[in-house]
């Protein structure tokens, strides 16, 4: 069966050292725990919606070494398809991540292979990423890739989904606004726009300019405090679910990858966005990327109700 949502995107091994401190400069510290994981903004955004339901293709480069087998079990284990999951001849991306007793991360990202994820890798996908009904795109592979599937989604149709994360200051405004919806947060929005994002008002305008650019659909996530949707029609805030957070390294990628499955499934933006918030908040209060991700029947159990307006 053909897949519905096509990721063009990153994986990375997640390192996760859970620490009270940082060390100092030529300082040994022991810190209380460590857990390994599969992360990547890409495989978790492809990850989170596969676990609920929709088919996902996942266009990404791994390495040749120890993680890339377990890398591409993670993504079979989960029912990504994984035609497109290319082996390279290059270290796999990792991603050592530090989680504090305030549950506040710092994160290093190595890319590896997924540097070399190219515009002709896409060109090849093309036939299979034609069958999909949304393009999902973050930044964690070439930028020449991301405007490459901006440019294949508007030839073939397909609404591209782009999450300008992490914050890139080489990314152009320009080869951008043919993207349906734009997710950034708040420090994304401010890097791309050159705007301040101190108040809900700065981030209106800064998120109107890239209205303005073209952009359909600017979803600003706003951490423990929700997303605000905006568009020609107007804007909307929809809150964040109450949570006491343990982990919430992931929790973007988890609303991402909600939203982009309820999108799909159902084409009603605005039920994907509170679905989306009660997925990244049900996720924090796990460990980990991936591994704190509810499956579609986990997910059922603490469904938020969706009230008619
Ligand atoms: O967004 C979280 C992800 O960012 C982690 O899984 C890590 O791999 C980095 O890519
Ligand atoms: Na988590």
């Amino acid at each position: 069966s053909s897949p519905e949502i096509a990721v063009v995107g990153s994986n990375m091994v997640d390192l996760i050292s859970y620490i009270r401190r940082m060390p100092k400069e030529g300082e040994t510290l022991e810190a209380p725990d460590f857990s390994m994981g599969c992360g990547g903004k890409g495989a978790n955004q492809a990850v989170a919606a596969s676990r609920l339901g929709s088919r996902v293709l996942m266009l990404t480069r791994v390495g040749n070494d120890i993680f890339a087998d377990n890398t591409i079990s993670n993504f079979a284990n989960n029912g990504i398809d994984t035609t497109y999951v290319l082996r390279t001849a290059a270290t796999s991306g990792v991603a050592p991540i530090f989680v504090d007793e305030q549950s506040r991360n710092s994160i290093l990202i190595i890319k590896g292979a997924n540097a070399l994820l190219s515009p002709e890798d896409l060109k090849a996908a093309e036939p299979d990423i034609a069958k999909c009904k949304l393009i999902v795109l973050q930044l964690e592979i070439p930028l020449d890739t991301v405007y490459a599937a901006i440019a294949m989604g508007t030839h073939l149709g397909i609404p591209v989904l782009l999450n300008p994360a992490p914050a890139q200051p080489d990314l152009v405004l320009d080869k951008i606004k043919g993207c349906k919806f734009l997710v950034p947060n708040e420090s994304e929005l401010s890097l791309l726009t050159g705007m301040p994002v101190d108040s809900l008002e700065d981030i209106r305008r800064a998120a109107s300019v890239l209205l303005r650019v073209g952009v359909q659909h600017v979803i600003v996530t706003l951490g423990s405090r929700g997303a605000l949707w905006l568009n020609a029609q107007g804007e909307e805030l929809l809150p964040a679910a109450q949570v006491t957070p343990l982990d919430t390294t992931g929790a973007g990628d988890a609303f991402i990858g909600c939203f982009s499955h309820f999108l799909v499934q159902t084409g009603d933006i605005r039920r994907a966005l509170i679905q989306a918030n009660a997925y990244a908040g049900d996720s924090v209060t796990r460990r980990g990327t991936q591994t704190s991700y509810a499956t579609a029947d986990e997910f059922a159990r603490i469904q938020p109700e969706l009230k008619e307006d």
